[in-house]
């Protein structure tokens, strides 16, 4: 899907398209959530998670959806849909086939563009093609950026939950909202 210059596809298993997702993921991460941990603990927890070998093999799980959006060429934001299984979320109890967007992350230079709100649309319309009635999310409690941005997708906050980044324990919110 093409808007503007701003073009979403699906990702595939390649090592070109884990390495954008690093080269997006990794930077992003640091600045948003840098200041929640040491810097020694916050490099070992980045280099476990953006290393090509475990991007690949979330790349090649049948659960985890991937899409990259792309201006001029260039992987500037990606999401993630997870599929399938029941969250341990009491708050999601009363709900019924619903989906998690795992991830929303866009490079911050392109923060403010319309770069969020196209892949962010592409997102749901992929989840809602899937048959899913609703999306929910964890965001930070204090990521206000993220969560403004949410809302103006139709999510509401149904919950929270406890969320640990490495030897801190924070306070997340459960956000969810129906795809229609
Ligand atoms: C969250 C993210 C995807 C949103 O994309 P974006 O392009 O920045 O979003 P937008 O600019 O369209 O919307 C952000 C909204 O928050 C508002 N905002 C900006 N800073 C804010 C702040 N400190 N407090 C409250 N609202 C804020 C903006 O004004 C905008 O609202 P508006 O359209 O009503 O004016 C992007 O910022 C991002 O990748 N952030 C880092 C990673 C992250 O936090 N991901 C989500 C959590 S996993």
């Amino acid at each position: 899907m093409t808007r503007g210059s701003t073009t979403i596809r699906r990702a595939k298993p390649t090592i070109t398209d884990a390495e954008a997702i690093i080269s997006v993921g990794r930077p992003v991460f640091e600045i948003t959530f840098g200041h929640l941990t040491p810097p020694d603990e916050l490099k070992s927890m980045l280099d476990g998670i953006y290393n090509v070998e475990s991007v690949l093999t979330d790349l090649n799980d049948p659960f985890k959806v991937f899409f990259l959006a792309l201006m001029n060429e260039r992987v500037v934001a990606y999401s993630q849909l997870t599929i399938g299984g029941v969250s341990e979320l009491s708050c999601l109890q009363n709900y019924k086939n619903y989906i998690k967007l795992g991830k929303i992350y866009v490079d911050v230079n392109h923060h403010g563009s319309g770069v969020s709100r196209t892949l962010m649309e592409n997102t749901l319309n992929e989840a809602k093609r899937m048959g899913y009635a609703n999306i929910y999310l964890t965001v930070y409690g204090e990521n206000d950026r993220a969560k403004r941005f949410y809302e103006k997708f139709g999510f509401d906050k149904i919950g929270e939950t406890q969320f640990t980044i490495g030897k801190r324990v924070v306070t997340d919110w459960v956000m969810l909202a129906p795809l229609q």
